[in-house]
């Protein structure tokens, strides 16, 4: 069996007020398309068809070929969207197609495959999957006949009073066989207030051909939430981060207080780790047991080992082994590797470098493109000057080394193990092993200067 889904995603979403494709609304840092594209795949749809309309070629370059994209010239409705996909549908043989509304980011690859064998047991041309909610405002309405069969969608800019009541409501997601699909689609009109093809009217054509359709319950009644502007998108995103929240915390992870934190649906956490308020942990993020993370930090693509500390660290694409100490205030930039044991605070930034177990970098310091061994003490102020404003080059430090206060290291340079710097050196040459590098001019007393120049005004006080 050949099966495709089509995704519409060609709506400009007016009510978002954007630059964007509505779609490229995020949900917990994920564009509703990756979200609707991920569910069809995860229920083994593979041949997926994006129908783009509104800034096409944003969602063709987002989609990056893990899709088919079939623009939409003239956003005729949801019917006239689908009809982009008839080629499509026609050369590839398929047998069943499914549909799925990119705006509506909860539709899950369970509901999707059980849609399926209801649609394929039953042998039904067409099944919608619909759901039951408390407000069906704005949705079109699933209507039913006295024995309960599904016989129409009536959308809401078309219900009577009493169509407005019913509150099963048409989730956007449906199979079709494929070939009643093309053949129900040649009948819609746009013959309705919004001068629009809905895709809607296919069931009441069928119905009256004659043919079998069904409406499939879903058991996960999010799965047909939609986002058609960002009060609603705020609201998908707080459904989702409490679902992730409490998923976390009932595998052991504490938080004490939710507020500002935002956790990623993938995340990877252990027990006991604590996170603290106003905590934001991105995309590709995999924390170990018993941290503290947070207040104030945000992590991105960064790995976390156990028992670490992180407090208002920024961090993207690094890596921090376990006991290590971060922050206040620490900026991990990309490539950053942090030892264990490893101590960073008060305006420190970490690029492109990694830091030996046991050292110690602890205020006003910038570690550039830099390899720095263990048990390293940085004093306050080290800067690695690791462009020359032309090429980037590399710092050794070597292990037990200790970097004077406001030394500067002009890259490339190596300190050997043990070796000293002292404060305010400017080092431009490499450092043996064990020896004391002062690179600064000596000192000179003029006693008795002031007496002599009275460089000062008259004391006021
Ligand atoms: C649609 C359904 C409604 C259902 C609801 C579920 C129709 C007529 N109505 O209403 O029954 O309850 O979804 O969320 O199908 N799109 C295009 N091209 C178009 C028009 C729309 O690609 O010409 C896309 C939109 O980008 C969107 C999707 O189709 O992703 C749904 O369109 P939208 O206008 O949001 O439909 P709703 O009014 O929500
Ligand atoms: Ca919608």
């Amino acid at each position: 069996m050949k099966n495709a889904a089509i995704i519409l995603a060609g709506g400009e979403g007016t009510r978002m007020h954007s630059s964007k494709p509505k779609v490229m609304a995020e949900i917990l840092f994920r564009p509703m398309i990756d979200r609707v594209l991920d569910a069809a795949k995860g229920a083994g749809v593979t041949d997926v068809c994006v129908i783009t309309g509104y800034k096409a070629e944003i969602l063709e370059q987002h989609l990056e070929g893990r899709a088919v994209c079939v623009h939409q010239a003239e956003r005729l409705g949801t019917g006239h969207a689908v009809m982009q996909a008839i080629p499509f549908i026609e050369n590839n043989h398929f047998d069943n197609v499914l549909i799925l509304n990119g705006d509506a980011p909860f539709i899950d690859s369970d509901t999707i495959r059980e849609a399926l064998s209801y649609h394929l047991t039953r042998g039904f041309v067409q099944t919608v999957i619909s759901a039951r909610i408390e407000n069906p405002f704005g949705y079109g309405r699933i209507i039913r006949d006295t024995n309960g069969d599904f016989t129409a969608i009536v959308e809401e800019a078309s219900a009577d009073k009493e169509t407005k009541k019913i509150n099963e409501i048409n989730s956007g997601a449906m199979w079709f066989a494929a070939d009643a699909l093309v053949e129900l689609l040649a009948k819609v009109t746009n013959d309705n207030s919004k001068g629009e093809y809905y895709l809607t009217d296919t069931v009441g054509i069928a119905v009256r051909e004659k043919r079998p359709v069904g409406a499939y319950t879903a058991k996960n009644a999010d799965a047909v939430l939609g986002a058609n502007n960002r009060v609603q998108l705020m609201e998908l995103n707080e459904k989702l981060r409490q679902k992730v929240l409490r998923q976390h915390m009932l595998a052991g992870v504490s938080i004490p207080c939710a507020d500002g934190v935002i956790i990623d649906a993938d995340a990877v956490i252990g027990a006991d780790t604590v996170i603290l308020p106003g905590t934001i942990i991105k995309a590709g993020c995999e924390i170990g047991e018993n941290c503290v993370i947070g207040p104030n930090t945000v992590l991105y693509k960064t790995k976390v080992g156990s028992n670490v500390t992180l407090n208002s660290v920024q961090a993207e694409e690094a890596e921090i082994s376990d006991h290590a100490n971060l922050g206040p205030f620490v900026h991990l930039r990309p490539n950053a590797k942090i030892g264990e044991h490893v101590h960073c605070g008060n305006f420190v930034e970490i690029k492109n470098s990694v830091i030996g177990a046991h050292t110690a970098v602890s205020h006003l310091t910038y570690v550039g493109d830099s390899d720095v061994g263990k048990g390293v003490n940085f004093g306050c102020g080290v800067v690695t000057v690791n462009f020359n404003g032309k090429t980037k080059n590399r710092c050794t430090v070597g292990d037990d080394a200790f970097i004077g206060c406001n030394t500067n290291l002009i890259a490339p340079v190596k300190v050997g193990d043990r070796a000293y710097t002292a404060a305010g050196s400017t080092i431009t040459h490499d450092v043996p092993d064990d020896s004391l590098a002062i690179a600064r001019s000596r000192q000179e007393v003029k006693e008795n200067w002031v007496i002599k120049k009275k460089p000062y005004r008259e004391k006021k006080y």
